[in-house]
């Protein structure tokens, strides 16, 4: 059978498909698999092992009648066109849980990294900027004791809200259902979409990106944040809408940002929120430590082992 990687993955799991399989790899870490070649490789292909960035629609899947199985190495699939997965009967697994602390490690970073202002910090003494101790100089916001409003609380969301508690920090949520755990074991506490924008002194994006949550913080959501609110978003960039959060980090109704997603990605060095001293902007390495990566890595690649064996995958989106 054809398996396509599209991406340049470590050799150990490689050689896990290898193992009586015809392999093709995109032999490149950082660049996307050119779309061209990738509907090329799919015309044949019996699996694909996916990541985030390509895009597994309904053209690609309709144009590889031999597909059983779409492996993704994230708990995201976004990308991936379910529905028409489902209807050709195209297994897909993903990765959950294994990156939750790794995520909810990455989002603390980016909160206290924006509240204290540490990337500007670093790039002022970098260019040879101190001039000595300043009373106000680069002074950025209080963490400990203040209210985080968490969008989300699945597994990376009580994660966060885990550490928000050692901080000492007021904790929010969000959810489409309630999350008596989180209440008990944390002190969580629900609240609606609106009461939380306006009580929350940084407002945490962790909801996965469906059509219902497509911009929900847009322009509307901004004015309700209190002007020191600091917005933090690691899970879809689809999630907020860009334009409105340039709007309102240049308009002083939000204080600051720190991203891990973008709409349209990756972005390049003249994107607008680049531009912008009080954003701190990550190429998506929410889930990237070592041990994280290289076992999201194996359990995509067993997943779709299993796929192929027409065995139960450890974590399936569909079959
Ligand atoms: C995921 O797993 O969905 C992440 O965004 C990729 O690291």
């Amino acid at each position: 059978m054809k398996i396509v990687i599209t991406r340049k993955i470590p050799p150990s799991i490689v050689s896990l498909m290898e193992d009586g399989h015809e392999v093709y790899m995109w032999d490149d870490e950082e660049t996307v698999m050119p779309r061209q070649l990738l509907l090329q490789h799919a015309a044949d292909a019996d699996a694909i092992f996916t990541n985030v960035s390509d895009r597994i629609d309904k053209e690609l899947l309709g144009r590889a009648p031999r597909l059983k199985v779409v492996s993704t190495m994230a708990v995201g699939y976004n990308n991936i066109d379910i529905a028409e997965a489902k209807k050709r009967g195209i297994r897909v697994g993903h990765t959950p849980e294994v990156l939750s602390e790794a995520v909810a490690d990455l989002t603390f970073a980016l909160l206290l990294g924006t509240a204290r202002r540490v990337v500007e910090a670093d790039r002022y003494t970098r260019a040879g900027k101190w001039k000595g101790w300043g009373p106000m100089l680069l002074t950025g916001q209080d963490v400990y004791g203040a209210a985080i409003g968490i969008i989300g609380m699945g597994r990376i969301g009580r994660g966060v809200a885990r550490r928000a508690k050692g901080f000492g920090m007021h904790i929010l949520y969000h959810n489409r259902t309630r999350k008596p755990e989180a209440e008990q074991e944390l002190g969580a506490q629900w609240r609606s979409l609106e009461q939380l924008l306006s009580e929350s002194d940084y407002v945490v994006m962790l909801a996965p990106s469906t059509p219902e949550t497509h911009s929900m913080i847009g322009p509307r959501q901004f004015a309700q944040m209190k002007p020191n609110a600091i917005l933090i978003n690691t899970s879809r960039g689809g999630n907020v809408d860009e334009q409105a959060l340039y709007d309102a980090l240049t308009t002083g109704k939000i204080w600051g940002a720190g991203l891990d997603v973008f709409e349209t990605e990756p972005i390049g060095k003249e994107h607008p929120l680049l531009q912008l001293p009080n954003v701190i902007a990550l190429p998506h390495i929410g889930s990237a430590t070592i041990e994280t990566r290289l076992q999201m890595a194996d359990i995509a690649a067993r997943n779709l082992l299993a796929a192929l064996r027409n065995e139960r995958m450890l974590y399936s989106v569909i079959g």
